[in-house]
Parts: structure tokens; C-alpha cells; sequence
């Protein structure tokens, strides 16, 4: 652990105070691994790390043909370095050799509920010891070298890297199968780096969901080979993705054990569809939602869909259903004379609309995830395989599972990153199961999802508006309900810890001190602001 402290009285003054509050923020307990896991006990000795730090695998089934246990290991080490030149001499005694894995599945497929537990073991001092990873799966190794990571510091006097606390066991596993971080691509396009950005910064935390909320009323970004000008509807010529620009993404944040969920908000939300197809609009003076009287809409999602299913190879797509104004429906003569004719008024078409998409999602293969104004309209109707996206406020998920459907928590007052007063200790103590207490209704809850709505971020400042906050619901999606802090500031230190690693690792995360994207309150050291 290294302090730095200011020159001079103040200085001193200041650095007498920090250290009382370092020792109560830290207890002492020396653990500071975020999100926590499952259970561990630690030693007290250091270990240096070898400069030759190998990899072997043991007794494993999984041969690594993609190269994903190789990459994923090289890029731990990357993070350990932390871009620092290791040109210190390691003493040669206790050396850490290397990471020896054992993987029982032979299998890289990524999907919903696939294995990501691990057992993580670092041996008391030895020489050339190894420390032992077990998973069932690559993903669970993935979190394991996220975890080990986590254990090494560089030391500017030795200038080699140290592994604190030895010896570790660890043995962990996430509390829900699924945690998602929302993007918005049509408020703000957002190039692919920095798309790319998001997703390294999630794998620190854990998050296993990037949901691209990919097109909505201001911008169509994305290409649609079965309908090629739907991408008019982008800004302009360059904030764009080609179909390879949306696999790359794909398979960028697959290999880092990331699904992606793909979605088209309908029937709200399109208005940009009919730049490129106008047909798709009520009429030319209104433009949303998108027609429920004509084939052709549901032929277009019917191609979308199509296409999609050649892309994003997750379960689910997400199909949007929420804030439906149908008063276009209603005072448009076309729409109006088929609504009557089919006897139904606008509500019965507003469900009409969603369930018809929700068949065509089904025809390709998908399960459907939509927004709760579904489930609040006409629940009862929706397919059985529907997951209800939470997000007006509390008190939702209990209804959804009560009706034996599939939850995923996001209410908006605690866990939207574009609500800027929205704190950090909120987003810790926002607990899914609220209200929920009979364990087969708690399984329908599959896990929760922080929302980074685009209207007032983009590349300049997303990741600032997405960090601490998203770690601290990470923590409350990964860990077990009894490990989690009660309060909130139990967890400060370790979360301001947390905060100066993904500064450390180029993430521009916020300081904690106040809520979303506040800036540093004055001079001081990273763990203070
Ligand atoms: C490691 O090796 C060194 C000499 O190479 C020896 O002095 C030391 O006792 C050994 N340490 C352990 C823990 O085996
Ligand atoms: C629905 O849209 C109409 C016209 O576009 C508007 O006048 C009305 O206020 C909207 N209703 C709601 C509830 O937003
Ligand atoms: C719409 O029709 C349904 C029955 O088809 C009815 O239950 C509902 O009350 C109607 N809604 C309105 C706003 O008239
Ligand atoms: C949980 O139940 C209590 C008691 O019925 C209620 O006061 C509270 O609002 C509920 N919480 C949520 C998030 O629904």
C-alpha cells in the first residue's frame, strides 16, 4: 500500500487524517475485490510475480481452439502491469510462477445461464508455485482472472508486481445469470471504440449483458440488408454500423464473456424507420407509432428480425413495447377505418401490434424481452416466454412473477444512469427480490440492468456517466444477499478503491464524492474524491 502524502504542514495534517479515515474505511480486513465474492480466506504474505508469469492448463477438456483463454490471459496480465515498465529485479523467493486452469466443458459457447463460477487458489509462499484456477466453464475462468487481477499491485520500489494476502481461496459465482449495462445508439451515435470501451470496463465489474438499444425515434444507424434504406434514418452519411461493424461488436464483447441483446423499440420509438420508408408512417403529419394497419410494417420487422437473427446470436431480442402514444392511430382515416373494421379500439391494436412482433421474433428462433407498459396493459396475453423489462419504478417484479413470467429489474428511479442525481449508494441498495419471498417466483427474477440513455451523453463523457455508479449495481447482482453491506458506507472504501483501478486502467470513471459525473471536489488523492 502506497500513501502519498503532500509536502509541508498542511501536508502532513492532511495525511495524518487521511490515514485515520483510510483505517476505518478499510477495517484492516485488506479486502478489496469488487465486486466481493462468494466466500474467501486470505493469508498475509506477499508473493512477487515472476517475470516469465506462464500459463498451463491441467487435466482440462477445453483445448482452447479460439483462443479465448490465451487472449484473456495476456490481457490480465496487461491489466496487472497497468502499462508500468517492470524493470525491477524479482527476488527469488516467494516467486509466483504462473496461473495453472483447469476447465471442465470443452465448450466456448456463450449464452444465458452458462456456467460462471470459479474456484480461485493462491498457495503460501513457495518457489515457482502456481496459483490454481477451476471453472466449469471459459466464462468462469474469465471472472477468475478478473478477480486475480485484482490481488496484484505494482510496487514503485521494487518495481515488479505483487500479490498481497497470500494465501487466497476464493470460490464464487454470481448471485443472477444476467447483468446488463443499457446503450443508446440513436440519441448519440457512438463509434465503435468507444462502444468496444464500454465493454472492457464491464468485464472489470462483471456484467455479462451489453443491451444496445440500438435505433429509436431520432436515428436509424444500423444497416438492414433486407431493407437497405432504412439506415437513411441515420444523422448523417458516417454515424452509421455496417453489419460487420455490428458483428465485430458481437464477437468483440463474446470473447470477453459479454452477450449482446439486440433491440428494436416497437411500435413507439420508430419514427426514424420511415425516413427511408415513409410507408411505415401513419402519414407524413403522423409519424409514430408505425402503422399497425399495414403488412408492410410487419414485413420489415419480419427482415429485421431476419437479418438480426444472422447477427446477434443471444436467446433474446428485445422488442421495446414501451410509451405508445396511439392518438396517430386514432386520427389518422386509414388506421382509424382498419381499426373499426377489425373491431378493435386503440389499446386492442397497441396489443394487436406487440403480440404480432412477439410471433415474429418467435419464428426466428428468439425469446422476447419487453418493456413492462406491455405486461401493465395486457400481461395475460403476452407469450409465456416473455421477459417483462422493468423501469417505470418499484414494486413491479413482484407482479411479473406472481403471473409466472420472467423479470428483468431496472426501475428507473434507482438504476438509470442518465438520472444524473441518481447516487451511487442507491444503485447499491436497490434489491431486485424486494417483496419477493417464495424461491420459485425469485428464480423468475433473472437479474437486473443499469440503463445509460443517450440524450445527454456521448463519446465525451459516457464512461464517466456510466462509472462508479454501475459498479456499485454490479456488486448487488453478483454477490450473495448475505454478504452484501446493509449500509452503503461500508462498501465506500472498497468501492473508491474500485473507482482508482478503472481510473488506473484508462476508464474514466467518476469520483464518488456526489452524484453522476461529478467532478473531483478539490486537490487530493483518488480515494478521497
Ligand atoms: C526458495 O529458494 C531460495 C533459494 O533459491 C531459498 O533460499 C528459499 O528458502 C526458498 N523458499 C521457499 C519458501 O522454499
Ligand atoms: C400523444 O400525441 C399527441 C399528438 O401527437 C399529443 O397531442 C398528446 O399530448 C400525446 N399524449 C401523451 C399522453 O403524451
Ligand atoms: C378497448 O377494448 C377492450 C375490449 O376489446 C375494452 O376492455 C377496453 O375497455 C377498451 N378500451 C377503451 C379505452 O375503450
Ligand atoms: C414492499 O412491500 C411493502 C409492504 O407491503 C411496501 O410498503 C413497499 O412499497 C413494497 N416495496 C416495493 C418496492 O414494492
Amino acid at each position: 500500500m502506497s500513501l502519498l502524502i503532500g509536502s509541508g504542514a498542511r501536508g502532513a495534517l492532511f495525511g495524518l487524517a487521511f490515514l485515520a479515515w483510510f483505517v476505518l474505511a478499510f477495517g484492516g480486513e485488506g479486502v478489496n475485490i469488487w465486486p466481493m465474492p462468494k466466500s474467501l480466506s486470505l493469508g498475509s504474505q506477499t508473493l512477487y510475480l515472476s517475470k516469465d508469469f506462464k500459463l498451463t492448463t491441467q487435466g482440462t477438456k477445453y483445448t482452447d481452439g479460439s483462443g479465448l483463454l490465451k487472449e484473456a490471459f495476456g490481457s490480465m496480465v496487461d491489466l496487472v502491469k497497468v502499462n508500468h515498465i517492470l524493470d525491477g529485479r524479482v527476488p527469488s523467493s516467494p516467486v509466483l510462477a504462473g496461473l495453472s486452469v483447469t476447465i471442465s466443458s470443452p465448450n466456448d459457447e456463450l449464452n444465458f445461464g452458462v456456467d460462471e463460477s470459479y474456484k480461485l487458489d493462491v498457495p503460501a509462499a513457495g518457489n515457482l508455485t502456481y496459483a490454481r484456477i477451476e471453472a466449469q466453464t471459459i466464462f468462469g475462468v474469465f471472472h477468475a482472472l478478473q478477480t486475480f487481477s485484482q490481488l496484484c499491485h505494482f510496487n514503485f520500489d521494487k518495481r515488479i508486481v505483487e500479490l498481497y494476502s497470500a494465501p487466497w481461496s476464493i470460490i464464487d459465482q454470481p448471485r443472477f445469470p444476467y447483468r446488463g449495462l443499457l446503450i443508446d445508439t440513436s440519441r448519440h451515435y457512438l463509434p465503435l471504440p468507444v462502444i468496444k470501451g464500454v465493454i472492457d470496463s464491464m468485464t472489470y465489474s462483471k456484467l455479462n449483458v451489453l443491451h444496445w438499444h440500438i435505433v429509436d425515434e431520432q436515428s436509424f444507424p444500423l444497416e438492414i440488408p433486407s431493407y437497405p434504406r432504412l439506415w437513411s434514418g441515420s444523422y448523417s452519411y458516417s454515424e452509421r454500423y455496417t453489419v460487420a461493424d455490428a458483428l465485430e461488436i458481437v464477437q468483440y464483447a463474446q470473447r470477453r464473456g459479454i452477450n449482446v441483446l439486440a433491440e428494436i423499440d416497437v411500435p413507439g420509438h420508430a419514427l426514424s424507420w420511415g425516413v427511408g420508408y415513409p410507408a411505415l408512417w401513419p402519414s407524413s403529419e403522423c409519424k409514430e407509432p408505425l402503422d399497425v394497419s399495414k403488412k408492410f410494417t410487419f414485413k420489415v420487422i419480419d427482415g429485421i428480425l431476419s437479418d438480426f437473427s444472422k447477427i446477434f446470436k443471444f436467446k433474446f431480442v428485445h422488442l421495446g413495447g414501451d410509451e405508445v402514444n396511439t392518438s396517430c392511430w386514432t386520427n389518422t382515416q386509414h388506421v382509424k377505418d382498419w381499426m373499426n373494421k377489425h373491431g378493435m379500439n386503440a389499446t386492442g391494436a397497441y396489443k394487436y401490434f406487440v403480440l404480432r412482433a412477439q410471433k415474429i421474433a418467435l419464428s426466428h428462433g428468439y425469446e422476447v424481452i419487453n418493456w413492462e407498459e406491455t405486461f401493465n396493459n395486457f400481461g395475460r396475453e403476452l407469450s409465456p416466454k416473455t421477459i417483462v423489462h422493468n423501469w417505470l419504478g418499484g414494486g413491479v417484479a413482484q407482479e411479473v412473477v406472481a403471473a409466472g413470467l420472467r423479470c428483468i429489474v431496472s426501475n428507473q428511479d434507482k438504476w438509470y444512469l442518465d438520472h444524473l442525481d441518481a447516487t451511487w449508494q442507491g444503485f447499491y441498495m436497490n434489491e431486485p427480490l424486494t417483496n419477493i419471498t417464495k424461491p420459485e417466483q425469485q428464480k423468475l427474477v433473472i437479474g437486473g440492468e443499469v440503463c445509460m440513455w443517450g440524450e445527454h451523453i456521448d463519446a465525451s463523457d459516457i464512461q464517466q456517466t456510466i462509472w462508479p455508479r454501475a459498479a456499485a449495481a454490479a456488486e448487488r447482482l453478483w454477490t450473495p444477499l448475505e454478504k452484501l453491506a446493509n449500509d452503503p458506507r461500508k462498501v465506500t472504501g472498497r468501492l473508491a478503491r474500485f473507482r482508482c483501478l478503472l481510473n488506473q486502467r484508462g476508464i474514466a470513471a467518476a469520483p464518488l464524492a456526489g452524484p453522476g459525473r461529478a467532478a473531483p471536489l478539490e486537490p487530493g488523492p483518488c480515494l478521497e474524491q
